[in-house]
């Protein structure tokens, strides 16, 4: 894939001078939905397909981008001068942001760069393109202008800009997962303290199987920051007598003990989804170092069940493909990934057991929803790097 995207810059923008090329991954969650704005823990993996980047800086403050994802957008021109976010900036707002940000950090971004982009993330899926985007730009901030910071300092930058660039009020997962991400191991993050340990995933006989609904996420970022000013509510309300920071801080029975504090009813179940949710991951987590994955399997869809009647954010699409998953023979489990109101399922399925998965789920979404979902047996691989 290096040869590959190093021809096209080279053909786009010439062959001389210092041409650097970057990877950043996209990141599949495995449970832990919706926590991680609300200081619980999340448990995403890396995945071994994501963004690549081929740069080389100018001697002006221009930047030209490519990417061989929107062809028919040619190259996007723009300046690292007085950025601000705009509709005509389309996926450039992604690596703008990231220029953007590290400028308001204090970094000296002095020079502008020609940028060739090619993910191979399906686009809108739920699987972090944009975090990939944000992250694989960092790096090769860090990597050019000699910045000296780290992948979690990136991370955190990649968040920064996602929120105050492009609007959208995300919590630090999916740019931690990108960055940080490890082969064959999940994070098991505690987004209050932002500490973290890697946990092998020994799946012997079975495999990660992501689907993708096909179903773009249209209002989702709306509904997105909605949710989070929900849980937020409810954490003001539960203040006036819990000393607690974040939901995260909650047992589930301390939760129970005190929920009447909110006043609203959909906003105590957002906040219930929360706390259980941040329980489900620490207990999914010590099934997996105990080895019984058939538990792991069912706080996941547990998850989904969590998701779809509590804080909502599954949709017809989602739930078709995750109800049809339980019902296959060698589902170990199932469920929503990511944002939600679109996008994919993941699910652990028996090697033996993948065919018939993917045939029969295919099946059933076709049928109810009218197009088809596409699968993906995925590896988890390392997080972003120079390649
Ligand atoms: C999106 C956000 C993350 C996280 C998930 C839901 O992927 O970017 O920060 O909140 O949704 O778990």
């Amino acid at each position: 894939m290096k040869d590959k995207v190093l021809a096209e810059f080279k053909a786009r923008f010439g062959a001389d001078g210092d041409i650097r090329t970057y990877f950043a991954p996209g990141r599949v969650n495995l449970i832990g939905e919706h926590t991680d704005y609300n200081g619980g823990h999340v448990f995403p993996c890396a995945l071994t397909i994501g963004t690549y980047a081929v740069v080389r800086l100018r001697d002006d403050k221009k930047t030209r981008m490519y990417s061989m994802n929107f062809e028919n957008l040619g190259i996007m021109e723009n300046n690292i001068e007085n950025l601000k976010a705009s509709k005509e900036a389309d996926w450039t707002n992604y690596p703008l942001g990231m220029v953007w940000t590290f400028k308001q950090k204090g970094f000296s971004i002095d020079k502008g760069f020609d940028m060739l982009l090619f993910g191979n993330i399906p686009n809108g899926s739920g699987l972090s393109s944009s975090a990939s985007v944000e992250v694989v730009t960092g790096v090769m901030l860090n990597d050019m202008f000699s910045c000296g910071i780290d992948n979690k300092e990136i991370s955190l930058l990649g968040q920064y800009s996602e929120n105050n660039y492009n609007g959208v009020n995300c919590g630090i997962m999916d740019q931690f997962a990108v960055a940080m991400g490890k082969a064959d191991n999940a994070i098991f993050l505690d987004t209050a303290t932002l500490e973290f340990e890697y946990a092998p995933i020994k799946l012997s006989n079975s495999k990660i199987v992501i689907a993708c609904s096909n179903k773009k996420r249209g209002l989702g970022d709306s509904k997105y920051n909605e949710r989070r000013n929900q849980c937020e509510t409810a954490l003001a309300e539960l203040q006036k007598k819990l000393s607690i920071k974040s939901l995260g801080e909650l047992s589930p029975e301390e939760f129970e003990a005190n929920k009447e504090l909110i006043t609203d009813d959909v906003n105590r179940v957002r906040a219930k989804h929360a706390v259980y949710e941040n329980q489900r991951t620490i207990d999914a987590v010590k099934a997996l170092k105990a080895n019984d994955i058939a538990k792991f399997g069912k706080l996941m869809n547990e998850s989904h069940v969590s998701l779809r009647d509590d804080y909502e954010v599954t949709g017809i699409e989602l739930d078709t493909l995750v109800e049809a998953s339980w019902e296959q023979k060698g589902v170990i489990g199932s469920r929503m990934t990511g944002a939600g109101f679109g996008g994919c399922t993941v699910s652990i399925v028996e090697n033996d057991a993948i065919d018939s998965f993917i045939e029969n789920v295919g099946k059933t979404y076709k049928e109810k929803i009218g197009y088809a979902a596409d699968f993906y047996v995925v590896e988890i691989g390392e997080g972003a790097r120079r390649i």
